[in-house]
């Protein structure tokens, strides 16, 4: 495996949706979860677990009940688009194309990482705070990310995906997940049918980060560094 920096892998782990149906090494496979593994975890608990889905039958009922998702949620996306400015409307254009085509082609990837959670076996210290509780996402979620990191690192494509936890009691039915079992995230992992991961959009650090106290300026003094390798991805590149 050729050794990328973490910084490098931070800064192009664009979200890729258009994967090869190819299979994926076990040896790849397990250093991209054993990496999940390294995450933290509130008390070290480690409440969650991930199901590797490879079985044709189940990837494909998956691919059905992400399709309709993803269908919806697309009609809505592009309607809230009326009237936004050019260079939105385009980027926004090629984010739901490389989406319908994960949406039609979900069920032939070579793995899904369905990474399921236990609410029972977490410490969630903001849940009696009378507004959307995050805690617990955060023994889960650097898990996801360790993840894609590895798949970074490993050449493989791959995205973050929350709409199949819409309809969470079809995937539970579906890999058997015990209660009191939820589901967190499902990862479509494959190699890259086009560049894969490549150049990353985010608002700046400076608008990002406080000093000291909200709202007041933070600024280093020094340019950003997070400019993508150009000489890798392409700067025009598309996933
Ligand atoms: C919490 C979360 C949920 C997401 N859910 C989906 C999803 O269901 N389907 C999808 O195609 N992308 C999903 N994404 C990917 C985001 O759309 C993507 O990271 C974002 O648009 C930035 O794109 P980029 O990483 O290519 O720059 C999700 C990302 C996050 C962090």
């Amino acid at each position: 495996m050729g050794e990328i920096g973490v910084y490098e892998a931070m800064s192009t782990l664009r979200a890729v949706r258009r994967l090869r149906s190819d299979p994926i090494p076990g040896d790849v496979l397990r250093r991209v979860l054993e990496a999940a593994s390294w995450a933290p975890t509130g008390g070290n608990v480690q409440p969650w677990r991930v199901i590797v889905v490879r079985a044709a039958e189940k990837k494909r009922a998956l691919g059905a009940l992400y399709a309709a998702r993803w269908t919806a949620y697309s009609e809505q996306h592009m309607a809230q688009l009326e009237g936004a400015a050019e260079a939105l409307r385009a980027r926004t254009e090629r984010m739901l194309a490389a989406g319908d085509h994960l949406a039609a082609h979900f069920g032939e990837t070579p793995a899904v990482l369905v990474f399921c959670f236990n609410p029972k076996a977490m410490a969630i210290t903001d849940a009696k705070l009378g507004r959307v509780s995050v805690v617990g996402g955060a023994s889960i979620y650097p898990a996801v990310e360790n993840a894609l990191l590895a798949c970074r690192a490993e050449g493989l494509g791959c995205v973050l995906t929350t709409l199949l936890c819409e309809c969470e009691p079809e995937v539970r039915a579906l890999l058997a997940i015990p209660e009191p079992w939820a589901t967190a995230a499902a990862v479509p992992i494959g190699y890259p049918l086009r560049r894969g991961h490549g150049p990353i959009s985010r608002r700046p650090v400076e608008k990002l980060a406080f000093a000291d106290a909200w709202g007041e300026v933070w600024a280093s003094g020094l340019a950003a560094r997070s400019e993508p390798q150009a000489s890798e991805v392409g700067r025009e590149g598309r996933e």
